[in-house]
């Protein structure tokens, strides 16, 4: 079987795979490049990287229409739970086997305070095993050094282009990539990808 993959624009992904929706850093609202709204997006598990408006976003209106379940750091599901949402905490290192396939939690160098100011624990990656496939989302980092350290099959850039702060050539940066041999693919927002 295989996983299939949309990028949403900025850090926002979808990944459908073992029968499943799941859904990563879901940030439409406030979010120019976004192919798909809050209201009308699927998910049956959201992912939350770190708290930050732009990566925790609108976790807690699509969680509650959906009845979807968060999975995140143990304070950002706490925050979640204590809103009635449904939520699974992991710490750093910590994995999980889902009906889905593998979650583990892996260390990013960021913050993570919520937009509201409450404590957001520490931020996270992802290393995530479905159908026989591993993904990984790194999360904000040194993007390329972190390519030389995975030698992935694959690289997919994102947060990038949503604002001048965050402006950056995403095709330069597949260039370098793919100069150090690895395959890198630019999906523009609402591609899908087959891994
Ligand atoms: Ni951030
Ligand atoms: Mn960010």
């Amino acid at each position: 079987m295989a996983v299939e993959l949309t990028f949403h624009g900025h850090a926002s992904f979808t990944l459908r795979g073992g029968g499943a929706t799941l859904l990563l850093d879901p940030f439409f609202t406030d979010n120019p490049l976004a192919d798909v709204s809050a209201d009308s997006v699927e998910a049956d598990y959201i992912l939350v990287s770190h708290g930050h408006g732009d990566h925790f976003g609108d976790t807690v209106a699509i969680a509650r229409r959906t009845g979807a379940t968060v999975i995140s750091n143990f304070e950002i599901a706490t925050y979640c739970e204590n809103q009635g949402l449904k939520a699974h905490a992991l710490h750093l290192g910590g994995g999980w086997e889902f009906p889905f396939g593998r979650v583990k939690l892996t260390i990013a160098h960021h913050g993570s305070t919520l937009p509201d100011g409450s404590p957001g624990g520490n931020p996270a990656g992802f290393l995530l095993e479905i159908e026989g496939k591993r993904v990984y989302f790194a999360g904000d980092d040194d993007a390329l050094r972190a390519v030389g350290l995975l030698t992935p099959r694959l690289v997919i850039p994102m947060h990038y282009g949503t604002w001048p702060l965050v402006e950056q050539d995403p095709h330069a940066f597949a260039k370098r990539v793919e100069e150090m041999g690895v395959r890198c693919s630019v999906l523009p927002p609402g591609q899908k990808l087959t891994l």
